[in-house]
């Protein structure tokens, strides 16, 4: 039926119906957080890294520098710098314009195919001396990294490793040491266990973008899956669950509705929650336990002053 603009909306992408449904007729209901990033769930999420109340991304942008010159073998000047999860170069670019170029190759993983050529294109004007390799892909699957004689370090910034459970971060770092070979290095950016009184602002800011990129789930799931949310129907809630040692984001129901996804029917009780992300903080000797089960050593582990966030530098 023509909606009410008079045209026909997009078929629903069954790509997303698949990866919605299953969570949503669950119990507890659930959505899984690769869900948040459509392009304007992205141009949240960059809002988010610039709020006050998230210090992660201005910590560990100050951290990276003051670092440098420990984190490269000495004398290196042909490496290959693989960043996992790499459509935006800002924290790679700290490397790799390094005075000593210690990188020759820098290789960005990620499934974003089209900021990866835009990046590509822009790394070409600014940094001629580079050779940029971007591979399209999931990184939390083996992958096959171009054929180069320079020594590979794996690089894993903003935190992403805590939106994974501690089983899918044993998973990731082991396949990403077999991906980078005997002798890589690799530099994971974490942020650690601290106090909620913290913790939970950073994910409930003042000002509402982390409500607004929660809720975009659900707005993408009207507009690409035909379901039909009400989103004035749920709230944004951030939790801390301290057993599990980590920040959880809900979106709950504040009232009993019913929701159509895909011809099914889905009934919400009043306070019922989606559970959309979780965001583990780890102590650093939990994120070292971690890497060694996945075959990693830890040479270094880096802070900020006050203790928010870490470096943690491994080899196999
Ligand atoms: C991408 N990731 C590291 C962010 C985090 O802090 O867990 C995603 C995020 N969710 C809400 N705010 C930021």
């Amino acid at each position: 039926m023509p909606n009410d603009t008079g045209l026909f909306p997009p078929p629903p992408r069954a790509d997303i119906v698949a990866a919605a449904l299953p969570g949503l007729t669950g119990l507890p209901k659930t959505l899984p957080a690769m869900l948040f990033y459509d392009k304007e769930g992205c141009r949240l999420f960059y809002e988010i890294t610039k709020l006050p109340e998230y210090y992660l991304t201005r910590t560990e942008m100050a951290l990276l520098p003051s670092i440098l010159s420990n984190i490269v073998p000495p004398g290196l000047t042909d490496g290959m710098l693989v960043e996992f999860g790499g459509s935006d170069e800002t924290k790679a670019r700290l490397l790799l314009d390094r005075p000593d170029r210690p990188f020759s190759t820098y290789v960005p993983i990620d499934v974003a195919a089209e900021s990866l050529d835009a990046m590509q294109a822009r790394m070409s004007r600014s940094h001629s001396w580079l050779n940029v390799l971007p591979v399209v892909g999931d990184f939390m699957q083996p992958l096959r990294l171009p054929k180069i004689s320079g020594q590979p370090m794996g690089f894993f910034p903003g935190s992403t490793i805590g939106n994974l459970d501690p089983s899918a971060a044993i998973r990731f770092l082991r396949t990403a040491r077999r991906s980078l070979g005997q002798g890589a290095r690799f530099l994971l950016g974490a942020d650690l266990r601290k106090s909620p009184d913290l913790l939970l602002p950073a994910y409930n800011d003042a000002a509402g973008v982390t409500a607004a990129f929660n809720l975009n789930l659900l707005r993408r799931l009207n507009t690409e899956a035909g379901a039909d949310f009400d989103l004035r129907g749920f709230r944004h809630e951030a939790r801390w669950n301290d057993a599990e040692s980590r920040i959880e984001m809900h979106l709950i129901s504040i009232r009993a509705q019913v929701v159509r996804l895909a011809g099914k029917i889905i009934n919400f009780s009043e306070g019922e929650s989606i559970h959309t992300e979780n965001s583990y903080k780890h102590r650093a000797e939990t994120l070292v336990r971690i890497a060694g089960e996945a075959g990693w050593d830890t040479l270094e582990i880096f802070q900020d002053h006050a203790g928010l966030f870490g470096e943690f530098l491994f080899q196999t």
